[in-house]
């Protein structure tokens, strides 16, 4: 089982300079709330509530106004600060006591997923006692990504880091799932080229253990790696498109919890004093009084 979640929402914050010179790219808006939001209700929507935050230096304060502590959302939010980005797999070196030998998830701060069977997936995926597992999706630019090549079977046989050559149309999204071996696995990584812990090392040691499992998006589902401006502003696009066709919001943190059964009608109106007087309060307003 895994019960515990980390999101890396740190980084340099070089590519979408000067949005990110003064705020940490994970607080800036995607459509309606901070991006931050979308990649905390996916590791809600996995019933995981024991979640360590890893921001990047100095933007701990910042991080703490939006999201002050998780007793609002019935959920518990650590916070650690990461020096520099040294890559992904630093996570979990700086995650050791956070994950006490336990399996965690692992969520990119900047990854958005959104799909009608996603939350059953996620749910699956959380099941898992051993090994890994990871979420890949067929993308149009490979290259921009960790690919995976996998065989009949759907074993992963291949893994690349942004690979200039074209062997698969597989993405890793940035959703893992580890067991308690991942921190001792971490610490035997060595820095890449690039001069980063690469992920896409670490899933190579458990697909040598045959240890790697695939599990897929699938085509009725969307992921968007937010990397760039012109990502995020799709990615805005997409989440006013559903949310104001269909009269929902996307990772309304409050909601989920509620429909968890993680929190009630008292904190959904507390969180409404909290926000003020806005659109987003009037969506939480109209849920508990439908
Ligand atoms: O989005 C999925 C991809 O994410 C995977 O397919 C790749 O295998 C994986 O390496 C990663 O690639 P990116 O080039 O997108 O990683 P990036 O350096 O942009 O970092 C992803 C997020 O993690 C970003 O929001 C910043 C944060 N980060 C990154 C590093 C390296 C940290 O907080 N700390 C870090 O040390």
């Amino acid at each position: 089982m895994i019960k515990k979640g980390i999101i890396l929402s740190g980084g340099m914050g070089t590519r979408m300079s000067p949005l990110t010179k003064a705020v940490n790219k994970q607080l800036l808006p995607i459509y309606d709330k901070p991006l931050i939001f979308y990649p905390l209700s996916i590791l809600m929507l996995a019933k995981i509530k024991d979640i360590l935050i890893i921001v990047n230096k100095g933007q701990l304060n910042q991080y703490k106004k939006i999201l002050p502590d998780g007793k609002r959302l019935g959920i518990n939010i650590a916070f650690k600060e990461q020096e520099s980005p040294k890559g992904l797999p630093d996570a979990f070196i700086l995650g050791e006591k956070f994950i006490k030998n336990q399996n965690v998830a692992l969520i990119l701060g900047d990854n958005f997923f959104y799909g009608q069977y996603l939350t059953q997936k996620l749910i699956d995926c959380t099941k898992m006692k051993k090994g890994a597992t990871v979420l890949l999706h067929k993308v149009s630019k490979p290259e921009l990504y960790g690919v995976a090549k996998i065989n009949k079977k759907n074993k992963i046989t291949l893994i690349k880091e942004k690979p200039k050559k074209k062997f698969s149309d597989l993405a890793i999204t940035g959703l893992y799932f580890f067991d308690s071996k991942v921190v001792e696995y971490s610490k035997k990584l060595k820095p890449s080229k690039r001069n980063e812990l690469e992920i896409t090392d670490l899933l190579k040691i458990y697909m040598k253990k045959k240890a790697l499992k695939a599990d897929f998006i699938g085509r009725g589902g969307a992921w968007l790696d937010t990397g760039s401006i012109e990502d995020f502003y799709k990615t805005s696009a997409f989440v006013s498109a559903i949310e104001n066709r269909q009269g929902f919001k996307i990772a309304c943190l409050e909601e989920i919890s509620l429909l968890n059964g993680w929190i009630s009608k008292k904190n959904i109106l507390e969180a409404i004093s909290f926000y003020g007087k806005c659109e987003y309060s009037q969506y939480l307003n109209k849920l508990i009084n439908t």
